[in-house]
């Protein structure tokens, strides 16, 4: 069954309930071009490939299919080919970009994150607090996390400012998309030169001081997948978190009550509605049997993250058969798992990024409401990726922080 289509947008949800009952834990899929994969929506499934990083290892050069595979191939960018970095390497030359990628992270202080985050989001929300009306999606959930990423590697402010409008143009796609790919390169080029020329208290100089030897070309690409792999899908996270804190009743009532909805919903989000719903993914090293289906040597295996999340086998017994998974369990596979997952440091920084971006907003702006009715509310076109395009809201005009006695 194709990949694409509306329904993915709207309701994924009842999609992967229908290919659960059609087709079972393993689905036979098609890529856009009619290029075959397996979509793995079975809890058990997806666990059973991410735990087992030598027979479903993310290596994307085993691709069966790279010969029938065209240059323009609208997926490319996103399923990658074999690089010396972090995101699209595999097995032991991972394992080196790792063992330098996660300390990196982890040296960013939690206390200077947050600080960061504060500064950065009233920032954002001096320049539309007067007027009473906002995208919370353009005018603060996307800028805030590439802002606050591009400071943490060790940006001034006005090129973060830069590197935000380059993410803007890459992730629109269209013609503008090639050109933002190179200037995105030079941003961390010259970042690399910079920080080795005189070191500072960031991601990147802690990169340059790790003790094994990487290329200038490995750093690069290495930053380039930090910040791409980090911003919209953390902006996703906000953006989904505030639509159910701005739609359901339940979270409503509690909007200007504080932080325990604010995690709950943020909980909520990566259990029922979670940025990166499906992932490209993984690929077998030789031919095995998952889910009853046979898998050849090559063929492409989709996390489908969000599907594995609700599955109803794995369900009853982490929830307790509730409907939502609101008590903090972390058994989700939002960030996936196994060697491959998210860095534990990088979800911890995502954490916090859209944890104190939504505490700072609601506290300046406490009676944020829709302008628009939910049901105009749109998500980001695309089966992999779980957005909200635009949420525009309305509140009471409020004085810019630089006003404030
Ligand atoms: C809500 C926010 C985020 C979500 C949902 C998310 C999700 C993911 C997922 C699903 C993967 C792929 C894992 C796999 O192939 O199994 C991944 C990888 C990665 N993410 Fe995140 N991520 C988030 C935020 C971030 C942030 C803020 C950073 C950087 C500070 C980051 C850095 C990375 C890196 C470097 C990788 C590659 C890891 C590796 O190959 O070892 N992510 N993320």
């Amino acid at each position: 069954m194709p990949l694409s289509g509306p329904s993915f947008q709207i309701e994924p949800q009842a999609v992967y309930r229908a290919m659960r009952r059609d087709h079972g834990p393993v689905v036979p899929v098609e890529l856009p071009g009619g290029f075959p994969a397996w979509l793995v929506i079975g809890y058990r499934e997806l666990h059973q490939v991410t735990s087992d990083g030598e027979l479903f290892p993310r290596d994307v050069g085993l691709w069966n299919q790279w010969e029938h595979i065209p240059q323009d191939w609208p997926l490319l960018p996103m399923v990658g080919r074999p690089l010396p970095s972090i995101y699209f390497s595999a097995g032991d030359e991972h394992r080196r970009h790792a063992r330098m990628v996660g300390p990196a992270l982890e040296g960013a202080d939690p206390l200077e994150i947050r600080r960061h985050c504060e500064q950065l989001a009233d920032r954002l929300i001096d320049a539309v607090c007067s007027t009473g009306t906002a995208d919370l999606v353009a005018d603060f959930c996307e800028p805030l996390p590439v802002l606050v990423l591009a400071r943490l590697v060790g940006f001034p402010d006005d090129e973060g400012a830069s590197i935000a409008r380059v993410l803007k143009d890459l992730a629109d796609g269209g013609p503008g998309a090639q050109e933002a790919h190179l200037r995105f390169g030079e941003h961390m080029a010259r970042l690399v030169a910079a920080k080795r020329a005189a070191p500072g208290d960031d991601v990147t100089s802690r990169m340059l001081a790790f003790p094994e030897e990487f290329t200038d070309e490995e750093y690069m690409l290495d930053l380039m997948a930090i910040t791409a792999a980090g911003h919209l899908t953390t902006a996703d996270w906000m953006s989904n978190s505030l639509r159910l804190m701005l739609t359901e009743d339940e979270f409503a009532q509690s909007m200007a009550g504080g932080r325990r909805s604010v995690a709950e919903a943020m909980n909520e989000v990566l259990w029922e509605d979670g940025p990166t719903q499906i992932l490209a993914g993984r690929w077998a090293a030789r031919d095995t049997r998952l889910g009853g289906r046979p898998i050849r040597a090559g063929d492409m295996l989709l996390l489908g993250l969000g599907a594995a999340n609700t599955d109803p086998l794995i369900r009853q017994s982490l929830t307790g058969g509730g409907s939502s998974a609101q008590g903090g369990n972390g058994a989700h596979f939002a960030f996936s798992h196994g060697e491959y997952r998210c860095p534990f440091p990088a979800q911890e920084i995502a954490e916090t990024i859209a944890r104190t971006g939504i505490e700072v907003l609601l506290d300046r702006l406490p009676d944020l409401r829709l302008r628009v009715p939910v049901a105009d509310l749109v998500r980001r076109p695309s089966a992999f990726l779980r957005g909200t395009t635009a949420l525009p809201v309305r509140f009471t005009p409020v004085r810019t922080t630089g006003d404030l006695p």
